[in-house]
């Protein structure tokens, strides 16, 4: 892998987004792949998971267009790598909320967060800018087709439902023994839902998206495919 690092310094920056169904392994992916490539990693789920959260504890009427204007307003978001977890982590106000985002009470609420208008242009203008410079991977349900549509390297990921529901109950149960198998799976089915029929950038997989199903492969595996498809398009 190291290796794959040397080369790449003399290649060109490209952007990568990675699209897909929730708890397909996106995050694993796309961290370790900015990893190797030495590149940005930007978990655009984490801005919309955090602005709920903002949304939540302030009690913002998601129907009130006014509301949820106003409350865009009073919200800061940042990225800040952390020494400790080796990743970036995200802020809201200056808060740490990488871990609260998690929550169950935020996964009920994001897709319905996700789904308006306003909140997606707030979010989309500020990926839009962290990419200016390229040399980032993006992952979440539009990068390829809204955020970056002229990305060099797009990738949408896919797995088996019952495998999906698996993973995602494991890191759950973990934090939370209580949680059964059947929330989870109820949880994962009503964002995709969500995700896929909303009217303001619906979850499609982009016309030149590579498709990467991952059900049999292990993350080792899925990151060497991946990693291969990156060199390729940095050489171009
Ligand atoms: O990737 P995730 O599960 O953390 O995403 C949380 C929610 O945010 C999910 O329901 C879909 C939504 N989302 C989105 O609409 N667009 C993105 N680019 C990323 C996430």
């Amino acid at each position: 892998m190291k290796y794959y690092f040397c080369l790449l310094i003399m290649e060109k920056k490209i952007i990568i987004t990675i699209d897909g169904w929730s708890s397909c392994g996106k995050s694993t992916l796309a961290k370790q792949l900015a990893k190797e490539l030495g590149y940005v990693y930007v978990d655009s789920g984490a801005m919309y998971r955090a602005i709920t959260l903002y949304f939540l504890r302030n009690n913002v009427d998601l129907a009130e267009k006014k509301e949820v204007k106003k409350a865009l307003k009073n919200i800061n978001l940042e990225f800040i790598f952390s020494s400790k977890s080796n990743n970036s982590e995200i802020y809201l106000n200056d808060e740490n909320v990488e871990y609260l985002i998690r929550d169950m009470l935020v996964a009920e609420k994001v897709s319905d967060v996700a789904a308006i208008k306003e909140v997606r242009e707030f979010a989309v203008a500020q990926q839009q800018k962290m990419g200016t410079k390229k040399g980032i991977v993006m992952d979440g349900r539009d990068i390829g087709t809204v955020v970056f549509p002229k990305a060099e390297l797009k990738i949408f990921m896919t797995a088996d439902n019952a495998i999906r529901v698996q993973r995602r109950f494991k890191e759950l149960y973990e934090k939370n023994p209580n949680i059964t198998i059947e929330e989870v799976k109820n949880n994962l089915e009503m964002r995709d839902y969500i995700d896929s029929h909303r009217e303001v950038s619906p979850l499609r997989k982009a016309k030149d998206a590579l498709e990467l199903d991952n059900t049999n492969l292990t993350p080792k595996e899925q990151l060497s495919k991946a990693l291969a498809l990156a060199i390729a398009k940095t050489k171009k």
